[in-house]
């Protein structure tokens, strides 16, 4: 495992900087299906600006990454959705390889860090990366003290047998934060003793959620002691001062980068076009840390919000994104999990 340092120079990034393409507003700009792949308050903060700056009528619907992606997949002969914002990158890159979104490149490409335009190329222009941010996990101190237990520091401390039913996930399948920690693992660990941890955890797991962010709510309220999810989606939590303490762990942690696509076949391909282009501006990502979202936005001339979790004081893994976004290897970890860990009793 090698501690990547490709944030470091997006981070130095000066906040100087507007916005690059200036919105037409307009009463009857036709419209915009949006499926959205964030937090629901961030989906509604970026289809309500866009809306306003263009007079583009937004349909927005809040899903997690692997419906999204099965979705599009479903809806390929007759596509519903013109563009596929937010959400991690290795679905995107699945659609990607599977011919279901477009080619594109905007103009505001050249002003984007290396990590979310590498993104790009691996997905010969079929995707790009609008944010980054780790995967951890988040604790009730309250939970975690009355079990007698030291605060968790490492994976490894989410195998403690005090922790039985007192752990939340989401399901891989549905969730990119869940595939993001499972093919972590697997990266970190390699895929033997990966599985062999998953099992392990498996024994802990009160139940595998449809939502990547939902356990860090579930820890916010004390309804688990421990909910792994994106580190940025459990500091939301503390910052409002709920008993909930977010970890980076100790081996070292994955990470995603989040992503936006234009279906291929769009209705409204212009307005999809509009829209990739704002998306990708400073402006539009400083919508994200207000909307109580704190991932590092893509754009060098973004602001970088001040409760984002600091990515290049963690251990991070040199998440090889092309091969697990591959839909090879995708389908081969999901049906292997299905079929190793999820199936188990417990
Ligand atoms: C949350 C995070 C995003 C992440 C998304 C994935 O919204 O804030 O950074 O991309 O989860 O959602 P999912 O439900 O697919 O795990």
């Amino acid at each position: 495992m090698q501690k990547s340092n490709w944030l470091r120079a997006g981070l130095l990034a000066t906040l100087a900087g507007g916005a690059l393409l200036a919105a037409t507003p307009a009463s009857a700009q036709g419209s915009l299906v949006m499926y959205c792949g964030v937090q629901e308050e961030w989906c509604r903060a970026m289809s309500g600006a866009f809306e306003k700056e263009t007079g583009i009528k937004v349909a927005m619907t809040r899903k997690s990454a692997g419906e999204v992606y099965a979705q599009v997949k479903a809806e390929a002969s007759n596509p519903r959705g013109d563009i596929w914002w937010g959400g991690t990158g290795d679905p995107h890159l699945q659609a990607a390889e599977e011919g279901l979104t477009l080619e594109y490149e905007s103009p505001v490409n050249k002003d984007l860090h290396p990590w979310a335009l590498s993104q790009w190329n691996a997905a010969k222009k079929r995707t790009v990366g609008i944010y980054a941010g780790a995967l951890g996990f988040g604790f009730n101190t309250q939970q975690i003290k009355a079990k007698g237990l030291a605060e968790p520091k490492c994976w490894a401390d989410l195998l403690n047998a005090k922790l039985k039913d007192d752990v939340q996930v989401a399901d891989p399948n549905s969730s990119g934060t869940a595939y993001t920690l499972l093919a972590t693992v697997v990266q970190l660990m390699g895929e033997e003793k990966g599985f062999d941890y998953l099992k392990a955890l498996h024994k802990n797991i009160s139940q595998y959620t449809k939502s990547g962010a939902a356990p860090a709510k579930a820890a916010s309220l004390g309804e688990t002691a421990v909910g792994i999810v994106f580190i940025h989606d459990a500091v939301v939590f503390a910052v409002q001062g709920d008993p909930i303490k977010p970890v980076a762990p100790c081996e070292g942690t994955g990470y995603e980068i989040g992503s936006m696509s234009i279906v291929k076949g769009a209705r409204n391909l212009d307005n999809a076009k509009k829209f990739y282009d704002w998306a990708l501006t400073p402006a539009a990502q400083a919508l994200g840390a207000p909307a109580k979202s704190y991932q590092v936005p893509s754009n060098k001339n973004a602001p970088v919000p001040t409760q984002a979790p600091k990515m290049e004081e963690m251990k991070l893994i040199n998440y090889d994104f092309v091969k697990y976004g591959s839909s090879a290897e995708r389908v081969r970890l999901l049906t292997k999990w299905d079929k190793e860990i999820k199936a188990l009793p417990k």
